[in-house]
């Protein structure tokens, strides 16, 4: 049996607890395409994940992977420039130690991106989904093993995964940016293949809205630590599975996810100001 979670955030947190200054208050990880958000951070203090004991480092392609400490639209943040993602052979297990590091760093929210493609015929590439609940199709579960009772409980509870309060607080910022949102499912898989149509219409028939191949492992580890989420989707591509469902290109998900970046810049602009204060 490997080393326990808890011996691991512990080395992963006394490796940079000096670099990392004051406490934050608000944790951020983009997804892919989406890591420009970083540049707004103010006073920042960059820590490459190789330099965090015991840290997996990403590989994906436009994530760069490093921790950006600084000011955000008046809050202390901690963002994750660079996604972890199981199809880079990280194993569950790595990808929540990241979230319970940002947890350790203060954070009393939790703020996940990513890039998802449309599984619901209504979403257009380029809109901005506030995640409701999600599915997981990714066959795994970063709690697997042994359970360390002081991150959190054995069996915890998933009914409020996407705090209900704070996709209110999101919707409102939404609004007040003048950034009109969707509200829907978000279907996470293992990828890196993208899915069959026939999948596609499978998971759109399970209820899903938005499919991508992030965000759950990251949710259930959140749940795990009673850190309270907001999940925000970027629509990168169609993927409905239909008659006209077009071959998917890594270029023309960036492209959407940079437009859809600017979109979610101008809802956390507004967001970030109305989270209550971290507790932890
Ligand atoms: N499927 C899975 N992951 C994705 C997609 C998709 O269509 N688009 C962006 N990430």
């Amino acid at each position: 049996m490997s080393e326990n979670q808890l011996a691991r955030l512990d080395r992963a947190h006394a490796s940079i607890r000096q670099r990392a200054g004051a406490p934050c208050e608000i944790a951020i990880m983009l997804g892919s395409g989406l890591g420009q958000l970083a540049d707004a951070v103010t006073d920042a203090t960059i820590i490459p994940y190789a330099e965090i004991d015991g840290f997996p480092v990403s590989t994906a392609p436009g994530h760069k992977g490093q921790l950006v400490l600084g000011e955000l639209y008046g809050r202390r943040v901690v963002m994750m420039q660079g996604r972890l993602h199981l199809y880079e052979g990280w194993a569950p297990r790595d990808i929540a130690l990241a979230v319970y590091l940002l947890k350790r760093l203060g954070s009393g929210t939790l703020v996940v991106t990513n890039a998802a493609g449309g599984l619901n015929a209504d979403y257009q590439p380029g809109d901005v989904m506030l995640i409701e609940d999600h599915l997981n199709f990714t066959g795994v579960s970063p709690l697997v093993g042994p359970n360390d009772d002081a991150i959190g409980l054995r069996f915890p509870d998933l009914s409020r995964a996407y705090d209900p309060d704070l996709l209110k607080l999101a919707k409102l910022a939404s609004q007040r940016a003048s950034i009109p949102v969707r509200q829907g499912i978000y279907a996470g898989v293992l990828g890196p293949a993208l899915e069959t149509s026939a999948e596609r219409r499978f998971f759109r028939a399970s209820g899903g809205d938005a499919v991508g191949m992030s965000t759950v492992t990251e949710v259930v580890a959140a749940a795990h630590a009673a850190l309270p989420v907001i999940g925000i989707s970027a629509i990168t591509n169609a993927a409905t599975g239909g008659p006209d469902q077009q071959p998917d290109t890594i270029e023309d998900v960036f492209a959407h996810a940079a437009i859809c970046g600017r979109k979610i810049e101008a809802i956390l602009r507004e967001l970030l100001p109305a989270l209550p204060a971290s507790k932890n």
